[in-house]
């Protein structure tokens, strides 16, 4: 996907043409334009200001270089950024230029560089579509009086509010001073350095991240200690419920380190966002973003917050080299999350949640085109967004059990701690993965012929030695299951003590299309309408669409009203688009609710709503 810029660069419109040296393509990220093989940006320091009444960040990123190459000029990714000026080392003017444009990967931008130039300060503001941006009205906060703004940088998002190297193979440290406008408080993914007396905000993350980890949010927020290292940030109006569900944060990182390793960022925080958040959480280092959908009353959604966790590890300590290594960023992610759940809450609930999503990794991979279900997926000519499933989770994840299946618990755990520990800090490939792998576990060939690692990583679909989870208490929920076919009324069926994962499954398993009466009863007897849990409510409401169940329809306007989260509108959506009359609903709906929806969420239900117009 690279481009030779030498021949197409265009000389931004205020300068003189620029001389391009030998711009060569490599094999390396298909995703970035940069060269970090001829000039690596090493650190980012930011100057920036928050402009509410424009959307708009505007200020200057000085960025520190390491010159392989003395003669090539430095490569940054950008995208919808307006480039001002660039002054290098000497505080003199480099001339610059930008090369065509690819669909979602913005474009490069070329800066010549002089001989004796360390670093370079680009001067610029975001355009006004900036993807990684999302600038919220004070109506689309809880408490609706100021307004809010957060980042969201991965994939390759972050190109569109700075201009850096955007893939995931060249890590960077950052600083930053920030100025917003009064009363609102700004936090990043880095330590806080408290303000400077004219009121900047000022960060500093000495550790080396991937650029898709820095990450910004401003609001009206306040914080609540949950332990020594650790505080949950929210509205002043959520800060009480999200302290009460995040409570046992501690001790998953406790856990975590239990398992494998230390716990090297210092302090972990979280920030509850507003509804319109389109995850269900980012693992900003030092800061995870959530979604205030998590928070149920009973913390019975959780494991999201032991996902982000194990990121700190899987992840942001050892990062995917390229989007197409995805899985061991989010497999190793998923496989270490159920295993801190089995730590802070017992194997019974882990082996749900286990469960829960090998089924839905059956049910996806049914509909996935063949290519998207491999674990090193090829994205040649692909946005990262589309390599997106639940395959590198619940599939990555369960290579990841087979493995600890073949060799034994205490085996592969040491093999895991290991991983983590000698490639920290360190962008990793599926093949370095492999070799490690070779090298460390499977040194016994007897051993390796047991896992098939080509039919795991490089192969379509699931493999037959699939380790499948088996959870008692969710073969309780297929007997009742049972005894609703053969004819028992919801209210007579024995639920007493059902946990949330038991309601998910129950609802999931329950048919495709239950009659009316049959939904009435089972609204009348377990109030799903009313539910305030939002995994349980958003099952309930795709079923509510297909059974055209009128009392729920006030329910589900309100839930694609005010929630942004792409998990729960995706499948809503398309629930809607099955019928003419569910699609007519989803247009008018979606006209209002789209100007609330992040870019992630519009990018994916544009293609479900407005397909066809
Ligand atoms: N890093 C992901 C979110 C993400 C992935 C953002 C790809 C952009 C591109 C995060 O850790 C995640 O996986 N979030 C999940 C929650 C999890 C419990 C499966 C989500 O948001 O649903
Ligand atoms: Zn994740």
């Amino acid at each position: 996907m690279k481009t030779l810029l030498p021949a197409l660069l265009v000389a931004a419109a205020c300068h003189a043409p620029v001389r391009h040296p030998e711009v060569v393509p490599r094999a390396g990220d298909p995703h970035s334009f940069a060269e970090p093989e001829r000039v690596r940006v090493t650190h980012v320091a930011l100057d920036l200001e928050l402009d509410f009444e424009e959307s708009r960040v505007s200020g200057s990123a000085r960025l520190a270089l390491e010159r392989s190459d003395p003669e090539a000029p430095l490569v940054l990714d950008v995208r919808d950024l307006a480039i001002e000026e660039v002054v290098g080392s000497d505080g003199g003017a480099r001339e610059f230029g930008l090369g065509p444009r690819q669909a979602g990967l913005g474009a490069p931008l070329a800066i010549e560089l002089e001989p004796d130039d360390r670093h370079v300060t680009v001067v610029y503001r975001t355009g006004p579509g900036a993807a990684a941006l999302q600038w919220l009205s004070p109506a689309q906060t809880a408490a609706g009086r100021h307004p809010f703004l957060f980042t969201q940088g991965q994939a390759v998002l972050t190109r569109t509010w700075i201009p850096l190297q955007d893939s995931p193979g060249v890590r960077v440290t950052y600083e930053a001073n920030i100025r917003a406008p009064e009363p609102l408080v700004v936090v990043m993914s880095a330590e806080q350095k408290g303000r400077a007396p004219d009121g900047t905000w000022r960060f500093v993350l000495d550790k080396p991240i991937p650029p898709y980890l820095i990450a910004l949010a401003c609001g009206d927020i306040t914080s609540r200690e949950i332990s020594q290292r650790c505080a949950v940030w929210a509205e002043p109006v959520v800060i009480d419920a999200a302290w009460a569900e995040f409570a046992d944060t501690e001790a998953m990182i406790a856990s975590a380190e239990d398992l494998y390793g230390p716990y090297l960022w210092g302090r972990y925080d979280m920030i509850v966002l507003p509804p319109a958040f389109p995850y269900g959480g980012m693992e900003n280092p030092m800061l995870t973003f959530l979604t205030p959908t998590v928070i149920a009353g009973d913390r019975s959604l959780v494991s999201l917050v032991a996902h982000e966790l194990a990121h700190s590890w899987s992840g942001n300590l050892v990062t995917n080299a390229t989007w197409r290594d995805f899985w061991l960023n989010e497999g190793f992610t998923t496989y270490f999350e159920e295993r801190i759940m089995e730590q802070v809450y017992g194997r019974e609930r882990a082996e749900m949640e286990a469960l829960l999503s090998y089924e839905g990794l059956r049910r996806e991979i049914a509909e996935l085109e063949p290519w998207a279900t491999v674990l090193h997926v090829d994205l040649e000519g692909r946005h990262p967004d589309e390599g997106f499933s639940g395959v590198p989770y619940a599939k990555g994840a369960l290579f990841l059990r087979r493995l600890e299946e073949a060799y034994g618990r205490e085996a592969f755990d040491e093999f895991l701690a290991s991983w983590f520990a000698e490639h920290r800090f360190e962008s990793v490939t599926t093949a370095d993965f492999e070799a490690f792998y070779r090298e460390r576990l499977a040194r016994d060939g007897e051993a390796l012929a047991h896992v098939d690692l080509t039919a795991w990583l490089h192969s379509t679909g699931l493999p037959l030695d699939v380790p499948v989870p088996r959870s008692e208490a969710l073969e309780l929920v297929d007997a009742e299951l049972a005894r609703s076919k053969a004819g028992t009324a919801p209210a007579e069926l024995e639920t007493e003590g059902w946990v949330t994962q038991q309601w998910l499954y129950f609802l999931e398993r329950l048919g495709s299309r239950p009659g009316g009466e049959q939904m009435a009863a089972l609204d009348a007897a377990f109030r799903f309408t009313q539910s305030g849990n939002s995994e349980i409510l958003c099952a309930w409401l795709q079923l509510a669409i297909r059974t055209d169940y009128a009392p729920a329809q006030e329910r589900l306007e309100e839930f694609l009203m005010t929630v942004g989260r792409r998990k729960f509108l995706q499948p809503l959506y398309e629930e809607l688009m099955k019928s003419e009359a569910g699609g007519a609903r989803a247009r008018e709906i979606y006209s209002r609710a789209r100007p609330r929806y992040h870019a992630v969420s519009t990018g994916t239900l544009d293609g479900i709503v407005l397909a066809d117009e």
